[in-house]
């Protein structure tokens, strides 16, 4: 029998996801169908929970549902934990499992697309909601030489750290000014500035050379974008290869075999 998948949001007509999981499951030959479900704000759980009858077997969730999801998982991964948001939903004998692989798409376009590892590296990420909190842990598993987070309102920054300071002292907050003065070898845009096209005013001098500057939105050029290549940063890059990557991670996770995610990130970029 066909093993279904979907992704939940609202809106969801835009989703890749369904494409995406298309072409991996071409790619390792498994016979899986993949839907994007629309539910409607109040109704998550009443769809999510609908979908399991149909006898579906996981769901990755996107806008506005990751805590809602969170909230109806009965076992959490640690990076779910760590990320306090969940976008992959396991239908198990023992219950709904809840992970995150936002993190690992991330950390794993950078290192293995982008070709930066980063260990060592100084990383600046900008922002401290949800976005930025879901990508902490993996980032500072790889291993980096310091990791500050900056935020318009330092104390939400400062909040975000706190609980990693004890394991991992190279992490640091700060408000945006604590950027001046110094070099970063990868920079990460966590602010929602990406959706809304808002300048985000860093200064100068940010970008030490052969730095990376990361986009977590795609689908555009947007303004911190612009700045960074206008300031010199050797490459910048959207948010395309994470998406890609956190569903080669959720594709591992249901389906227990890890797809190639280059060939799918280079299908979608020449459409
Ligand atoms: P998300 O889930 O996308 O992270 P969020 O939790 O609402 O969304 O967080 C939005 C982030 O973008 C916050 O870090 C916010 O900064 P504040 O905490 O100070 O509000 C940041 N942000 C939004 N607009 C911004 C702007 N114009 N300049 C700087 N930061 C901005």
């Amino acid at each position: 029998m066909t093993d279904r998948y979907a992704v939940i949001g609202n809106p969801i007509a835009q989703s890749k996801s369904p494409v995406i999981h298309a072409a991996f499951a071409r790619q390792v030959d498994h016979d899986i169908r993949y839907d994007a479900v629309l539910a409607a704000p109040d109704a998550f759980e009443h769809t999510v929970r609908a979908f399991m009858a149909e006898g579906g077997r996981g769901m990755n969730v996107t806008a506005p549902f990751k805590l809602d999801a969170l909230a109806l998982s009965d076992r959490l991964s640690d990076r779910a934990q760590a990320a306090q948001a969940v976008n992959t939903l396991s239908f198990t004998e023992d219950g709904i499992v809840g992970d995150n692989t936002d993190g690992f798409g991330l950390v794993f376009d950078i290192q293995s697309h982008l070709r930066m590892p980063l260990a060592g590296r100084r990383i600046l990420i900008v922002g401290a909601g949800g976005a930025a909190r879901g990508v902490l842990l993996p980032l500072l598993q790889a291993g980096p030489a310091s990791l500050l987070v900056v935020n318009r309102s330092q104390d939400k920054a400062q909040a975000l750290v706190e609980p990693w300071t004890g394991r991992y002292p190279t992490i640091a907050a700060g408000g945006l000014p604590a950027v001046r003065g110094r070099q970063f070898d990868v920079v990460i845009n966590a602010t929602s500035t990406g959706l809304s096209d808002t300048a985000l005013d860093l200064g100068q001098d940010l970008y030490a050379p052969g730095a990376l500057a990361y986009e977590m939105v795609y689908g555009r050029e947007t303004s911190f974008m612009a700045d960074a290549r206008a300031q010199g940063a050797a490459v910048v890059a959207d948010g395309l290869g994470m998406l890609v990557g956190q569903a080669a991670e959720s594709f591992r996770i249901w389906r227990g075999v890890m797809p190639d995610p280059d060939p799918v990130l280079q299908m979608l970029l020449s459409r």
